[in-house]
């Protein structure tokens, strides 16, 4: 067992905190002190000290906690304007690319990955070195083609030498930027010694790495560039699960056109004296705005982005979006403007991930397990979206006894002068500063969790009530949509209005199952033969192979099979207690 050497270095650490907490309950410990150690290597997400009841009175006078979101992201726009992508031949020597390119100025970092072919991203310590660079590099020639003379840092490497590079020349070393199969994620989690040891490892293999990040906001930066074409001084943000801290390794890139710089809605003319302002043509609404912009940045995407393939403008959807593939980093993008409601959403999940590290760790479980049962999906429809599935774990979470996260009702009543945010007339406070968030001592495992949460929504009364993080307990359904979850600032909308009943149906009856799944001994316990490490599927395993109760289009093999005798009274036993009037 890992403990700081020093009080100080300990309260640096937010885990720490927790540790401090719960000497003694050692499969705890060892949970929190393994998902220590992989949210360190994560995505930017520094760790945040996040205060338990009791664990106050650290008067070193330095801040406390990481980072808040928007200064994480400050800092990775300013990694990304120094970077260029560039696309290299496999067999070129990383030693020579790096002198070659330390012509222009010193390199903070690089790294190279496979993409339709091998690509190097490489950030300077400086920006004019990147100018330096775009300076030097020349206008590709080609006989049959024509070229849109649109410069970008979106560049290819060639080597004129008349030497061929010789064969044993070892190919770039690449860093992956996709995550394994389901298979091959079932058969690493088999050989953990324990539940814990399996979530902490699937959320290893599936978070985004620290290169995948810094791509994702190159891409953005990229976009930047061509978007300033029409607004020199516009932003493009990523938001939702690129930067909210669960996301998983080839999630889809949102992205937010921000041009807040420029609409000066928050300008105050003098009160006496001269001034002058901009002629602007002027439009009925603010959708027409938003949407007349992405029409012609996703034109220009179309017509000049390098690299941006299969444009589709639709305009008409209640948040307008381009949506296009990205093929040198291999990104689905979505491009939204005038989504600032999003952009807080994304703001307090990443909060509420970094308050306790049980909430990013259940999360990609449940999202992961999911995605393997078909209950979420990458194509629109009436299916579970990943974000309403987070926001149905936080209000789990919140529901534990101690509550493992507060309500967002009580971060708002923690919310700052600064922290005051009214986006289109809805209350988007809450407290942003990590040391006034105060944490009971919940020291439940995450195999203790995993398992209830099943429970929990194997018995939630659906029909009657809805989901609701802001007062975190569940209120009467204002509506009849099949699955109730409000959305935490637009408070009269429901996050998942498109799911119907069979696909909540399914959920339910997973829930059922896997909750069933992981009371049995047998799937709870490693089953070896001759003290050798097994691969036989156990535990978190066990509950993401096809369902045998759950019909799986495309699964006939398991369907046929019908179900367990055990399983189909379990399931019984579930119905009867989920159709019991609740007191
Ligand atoms: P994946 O892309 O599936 O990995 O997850 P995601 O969290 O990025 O979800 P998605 O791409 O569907 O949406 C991006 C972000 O938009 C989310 O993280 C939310 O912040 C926001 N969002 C998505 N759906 C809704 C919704 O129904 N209501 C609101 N208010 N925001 C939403
Ligand atoms: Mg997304």
């Amino acid at each position: 067992m890992r403990f700081s050497s020093s009080f100080r270095t300990a309260m640096a650490s937010p885990y720490t905190v927790h540790r401090l907490h719960m000497r003694g309950r050692n499969p705890v410990v060892k949970c929190l002190n393994t998902i220590e150690t992989i949210l360190r290597r994560s995505v930017g997400t520094e760790p945040v000290v996040a205060h338990t009841e009791g664990a106050q009175g650290d008067d070193s006078g330095e801040k406390d906690g990481p980072k808040s979101l928007s200064e994480l992201m400050a800092d990775r726009q300013e990694q990304a304007e120094k970077s260029v992508l560039i696309s290299c031949p496999s067999r070129t020597s990383e030693k020579k690319f790096l002198k070659f390119l330390s012509k222009h100025g010193d390199i903070n970092k690089h790294f190279f990955y496979e993409s339709y072919g091998v690509y190097a991203v490489v950030e300077f310590a400086r920006r004019d070195s990147v100018a330096s660079l775009l300076e030097s590099a020349a206008i590709p020639s080609v006989n049959h083609e024509c070229m849109v003379p649109f410069k970008s840092r979106l560049l290819s490497l060639s080597n004129h030498s008349l030497a061929a590079p010789p064969a044993q020349q070892p190919g770039l070393p690449c860093r992956p930027q996709a995550t394994v199969s389901i298979n091959e994620l079932i058969q690493r989690l088999s050989r953990e010694d324990s539940v814990d040891d399996q979530i902490g490892a699937l959320t290893e293999t599936y978070q985004l790495t620290e290169e995948n990040s810094r791509l994702r906001f190159l891409v953005c930066s990229l976009l930047k560039d061509v978007a300033a074409a029409y607004f020199p001084e516009c932003t493009i943000r990523p938001f939702g699960s690129s930067v909210n801290g669960f996301g998983k390794l080839g999630c889809d890139l949102d992205m937010f056109l921000d041009l807040d710089n420029i609409s000066g809605w928050n300008f105050k003319p003098p009160k006496s004296g001269l001034s002058l302002e901009y002629q602007m043509k002027r439009t009925n609404s603010e959708r027409h705005v938003t949407q007349s912009i992405l029409s012609v940045i996703g034109e220009c995407v179309d017509h000049f982005g390098p690299g941006c393939v299969g444009v589709q403008k639709i305009l008409n959807a209640r948040c307008p979006l381009v949506r296009f593939a990205h093929q040198p980093s291999g990104f689905q993008c979505d491009l939204t403007a005038n989504n600032r409601v999003a952009m807080k959403s994304t703001e307090l999940l990443y909060l509420y991930g970094e308050l306790d590290p049980r909430v990013r760790s259940l999360v990609f479980t449940v999202r992961c397990w999911a995605r393997a049962h078909g209950v979420t999906s990458s194509i629109p429809g009436a299916w579970i979206t990943n974000f309403s599935l987070t926001v149905m774990v936080l209000f789990f979470l919140q529901k534990r006894s101690p509550p493992i996260i507060p309500t967002l009702d009580r971060l708002r009543d923690l919310a700052g002068p600064a922290d005051e945010s009214v986006i289109e007339g809805n209350d988007c406070t809450f407290a942003t500063d990590f040391s006034k968030i105060q944490l009971q001592s919940n020291t439940d495992t995450l195999e203790q969790l995993l398992g209830d949460f099943f429970e929990f929504y194997a018995m939630f009364p659906f029909s009657r009530m809805s989901i609701n993080i802001r007062k975190g307990r569940e209120q009467n359904k204002p509506e009849m949509a099949p699955l109730h979850i409000q959305n935490p600032f637009e408070t009269s909308l429901n996050v998942s209005k498109n799911v119907n009943t069979s696909q909540l149906d399914r959920f339910v009856a997973l829930c059922q199952e896997s909750a069933w799944l992981l009371q049995q001994s047998e799937t709870r316990t490693q089953r070896g033969s001759s003290g050798n490490r097994t691969t036989t599927p156990w535990g978190l395993a066990t509950l993401l192979l096809p369902s045998k109760v759950v019909g799986i289009k495309g699964r006939k093999k398991y369907k046929k099979e019908g179900a367990s005798e055990r399983i189909k009274s379990l399931l019984e036993t579930l119905k009867n207690k989920n159709e019991e009037p609740k007191s």
